[in-house]
């Protein structure tokens, strides 16, 4: 049984717009999936869906055997707290500090109340901890956020992640405000969760270099359609040419 399943899913927003036009595919555990497609396509949409920030128009998504297509308040809530976010702007507290913020994940949400800080249980320090060294960075545990740099707040936010024990972790566009090299850096260490942890990766990317080095599966998404689904050593110049359009030339980072 995969571990994800989604069926002929549609979204339409509210202005009726429809950024979702039927598409299907499976996600087995274990597997770093990456999502690509032009600006548009509809692929944070579709990453939206999934975690359920947004509820689908039509269709079925299947979570670990349960069908979470329209799933309210408590369910909903366990179903988001197996499912860990990272964005492409960090969406870190910035005046906060990096261990904080790390903890912040193990409360299943973004606290909206800081007061309760001073009261985090020792085993949530220790756990926060323990994300930030997986990653890399908790040597900065007690400095604030916005004092890190690009690639060290999108670490944090990993850390974040991890706090909720996911079994799954959808990343929208992760290094999308990264250089090249800080940007191999943050997807190395998805690599290393989804690999030591395993941990299921869903992840938006734009550079076909990194998608070629760290998918294990790629789908590609064309103005809300699913256009590809396979291994990233198949998308040909063809396959390029019909998921970007006639005029899109590959641009590398190495
Ligand atoms: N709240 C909304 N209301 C109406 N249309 C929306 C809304 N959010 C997104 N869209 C539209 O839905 C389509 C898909 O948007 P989405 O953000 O999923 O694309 P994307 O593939 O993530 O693009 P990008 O690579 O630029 O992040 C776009 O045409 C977008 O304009
Ligand atoms: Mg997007």
């Amino acid at each position: 049984m995969p571990l994800l399943s989604v069926r002929d899913l549609t979204h339409t927003y509210p202005n009726g717009f429809q950024a979702l036009k039927g598409i299907s595919f499976d996600v087995e555990a274990g597997e770093f999936l990456v999502i690509i497609g032009l600006s548009g396509s509809g692929k944070s949409t579709l990453l939206r869906c999934i975690n359920r920030l947004i509820e689908p128009t039509g269709g079925t998504i299947t979570f670990d055997g349960a069908d979470v297509t329209h799933i309210t308040s408590d369910a909903l809530r366990k179903h988001r707290a197996q499912i860990g976010m990272i964005f492409q702007h960090f969406n870190l507290i910035p005046r906060h500090s990096v261990i904080n913020n790390a903890m912040y994940g193990a409360l299943g949400s973004m606290p909206a109340f800081s007061s309760i800080l001073g009261r985090f249980a020792t085993d949530i320090r220790t756990r926060a901890i323990e994300a930030l060294r997986i990653v890399g960075i908790a040597e900065k545990s007690d400095v604030r956020a916005d004092t890190l740099s690009g690639g060290q707040q999108q670490r944090v936010a990993i850390a974040r992640a991890l706090m909720q024990t996911p079994r799954m972790l959808l990343a929208d566009e992760p290094v999308a405000s990264l250089d090249p090299s800080t940007s191999h850096s943050v997807m190395s260490y998805l690599d290393k969760i989804n690999n030591e942890m395993d941990t299921t990766v869903i992840c938006n990317l734009h550079f076909l270099s990194l998608v070629r080095q760290y998918a294990t599966r790629v789908i590609a998404l064309k103005n809300g359609e699913l256009v590809f689904n396979g291994s990233p050593h198949d998308i040909t110049e063809q396959w390029f040419t019909a998921i970007y359009g006639e005029d899109a030339v590959e641009v590398e980072i190495r």
